[in-house]
């Protein structure tokens, strides 16, 4: 990045403040009356995540008038201090600013009922209390269940649910819907998954069921799909004769926290990859679907993850590192030994006609740099070199998503300099949301809960993309348990992950992209060509020009890259990795 330049593409029509939304949305007549029972309603979800999306849909008006929620729990709580304990969630949490009135609109329809969550008992007297207040407020029968426990309680709550479900039905009272969102994780692995999901489909069908992946959720996840197939210009180079590889990075500054307990039995393969990193790599490497609807553009997602080559034990060690941030085992609920990972970096390859050859590399960490998570989509160099004199300068096309922080994309292509001669440098065109369209984006769960209301599933993971990338996730997280595979790589925190990492690119001839460090500064880097602003250097900008030339023009040329022999079937083995039983906890 160190001598790119950026430039900013403004978006015809100019700025649209996401506020009107409600306005202009036709939806939001559409949804219709229900009452939301919220299981695990004392819990951290619900008061960072539920109910603040709730709030800012009430306050865009995308709410229906004859709403109401009920908080269900274990723990003795009267109802007056659930509703300052979400209230003070709300002003925390909610995107939208606080006002009374909105906030006082929808307090009087919150309700809590206590309850254990395996009493059959309790949940007829759940079901009992959601007639009376839907009668209250005039509801009618349509009932929407949010299992926001922890993932233990999951069976408890669908199967008494589920018996009520059957019993109204066949008491004749069974109109309207009962929906069931699932919060994640969707099972452990492939057993576990395949369990959930024999249990929810004993009760519920396909399409009353809602698997919610927040990713999903973020615009700029669904912008994949518009960028993709609104525009004719990517198509015909989105594939192995263009594309050299692909890379998904999701960067998180913050470590654990409080929520060592949970990560500790998880790590971050289960937490981040099996579910949010899958999704986001079957939008960029699916099919066009044939229809805009949630089972056409589900079918070719699904598709994509079936096609992921799975992994022999020995391909594991091969094409995985796990890394443990400095201080993790010191962290609150983490064992002193721990083994679990905190940093994981993949490499996959997708055996179909499009991707064959072309690996796309995941990488996710706690307790790194910056809080990024980008797509980057590498290109191929181009195949003579005319500008033979600067062959470092100029550099392979890259389209880069920035799913977060920063939304938008950005396209790096080669330029000259004006002037005499002929200097190419590659020069940054830029889309952000924020300057384009104003305001700020809707938050992941708002379209969710808004979705799932209105019954449309696109946005949730269905039942077969659960299983098929814990089929993926399997064989890795059991040759990490086998006895003579090591402890994960230490990291120090604030760093990019063990270097480990870094040489498993390398060998390659590859590297990683350093997600962008400077947001495009509103107004400095403006349209104008003419007004060319040239980024400081990073230190870690520096790092990436120092591997540039190996994987650049010059020395790769000629030299076919693993992946391209493995296109025609014959991997040549990689320069073997230090094993990370070697090289254990440093
Ligand atoms: C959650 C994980 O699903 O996603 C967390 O359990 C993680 O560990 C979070 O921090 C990241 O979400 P986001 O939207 O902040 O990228």
């Amino acid at each position: 990045m160190s001598d790119s330049i950026s430039h900013t593409i403004h978006v015809e029509g100019g700025a649209q403040p996401v506020f009107d939304v409600a306005a202009s949305n036709p939806i939001a007549r559409d949804v219709p009356p229900s009452v939301l029972t919220i299981f695990g309603a004392t819990g951290d979800l619900t008061r960072r995540k539920i109910l603040p999306a709730i709030y800012n849909l009430a306050a865009l008006g995308l709410l229906p008038d004859q709403f109401a929620i009920v908080g269900y729990g274990r723990s003795a709580r009267e109802e007056a201090d659930l509703r300052a304990s979400l209230k003070s969630g709300v002003q925390e949490f909610a995107r939208l600013p606080f006002k009374e009135e909105i906030w006082n609109s929808l307090e009087g329809r919150i309700f809590y009922q206590r309850g254990a969550y395996d009493s059959a008992e309790a949940h007829r007297e759940l079901d009992k209390r959601l007639d009376e207040i839907a009668k209250q407020f005039n509801i009618g029968p349509n009932r929407m269940y949010y299992l926001a426990t922890p993932p233990e309680e999951f069976d408890s709550v669908i199967e008494a649910q589920g018996q009520i479900k059957q019993q109204t039905r066949s008491n004749g009272q069974g109109e309207g819907w009962r929906r069931l969102i699932v919060e994640k994780p969707f099972g452990r692995d492939l057993k576990s998954a395949q369990a959930l999901n024999a249990l929810l489909s004993k009760y519920f069908r396909e399409n009353e069921v809602f698997r919610i992946d927040h990713y999903l959720g973020k615009e700029t996840v669904q912008n994949i799909l518009a960028l993709r197939f609104a525009n004719a210009i990517w198509e015909p180079i989105w594939n192995n004769h263009y594309i050299d590889h692909i890379q998904i990075v999701v960067a998180e500054e913050v470590g654990v926290g409080r929520r060592g307990g949970y990560y500790e039995t998880n790590g971050a393969l289960r937490d981040m990859v099996v579910n949010h990193m899958m999704q986001v790599l079957s939008l960029v490497c699916m099919e066009a679907p044939v229809a805009l609807d949630g089972n056409a553009i589900r079918d070719e997602k699904v598709k994509v993850l079936r096609a992921i080559r799975p992994f022999t034990p020995q391909q594991v060690a091969q094409n995985t590192i796990r890394g443990q941030y400095e201080g993790y085992r010191d962290e609150e609920g983490v064992d002193k030994g721990s083994k679990t990972e905190t940093y994981v970096a993949l490499k996959l390859m997708i055996d179909s006609w499009r991707w064959s050859g072309v690996p796309i590399y995941l990488r996710h960490g706690k307790a790194l740099a910056k809080r990024a998570t980008e797509v980057v989509v590498r290109w191929k160099d181009t195949p003579h070199v005319l500008f033979n004199n600067q062959v470092n300068r100029v550099k392979s096309n890259m389209l880069i998503l920035r799913i977060q922080p920063n939304d938008g994309f950005a396209l790096r292509t080669n330029s000259k300099v004006p002037g005499a001669g002929m200097e190419i440098r590659d020069v940054q065109m830029d889309f952000d949301y924020t300057e384009s369209y104003g305001g700020e984006s809707p938050e992941a769960y708002e379209r969710l809960l808004q979705d799932a209301m209105l019954g449309d599933g696109t946005l949730f993971t269905r039942r077969d993309e659960a299983e098929v990338a814990w089929s993926i996730a399997d064989p890795i997280l059991e040759a990490w348990q086998s006895r003579d595979v090591g402890a994960p790589f230490v990291y120090p925190k604030g760093s990019w992950g063990p270097d480990e990492a870094d040489e498993f690119l390398v060998r390659d001839r590859r590297r990683w992209h350093q997600p962008q460090i400077l947001p495009p500064k509103k107004g400095e880097l403006a349209a104008e060509t003419s007004a060319i602003q040239v980024p400081e250097v990073k230190p870690e900008a520096k790092a990436e020009a120092k591997l540039e030339p190996e994987s650049k023009n010059g020395s790769s040329k000629g030299a076919p890259q693993p992946e391209q022999a493995g296109a025609q079937g014959a991997v040549p083995s990689p320069a073997p990795l230090k094993p990370q039983a070697e090289g254990g906890p440093k």
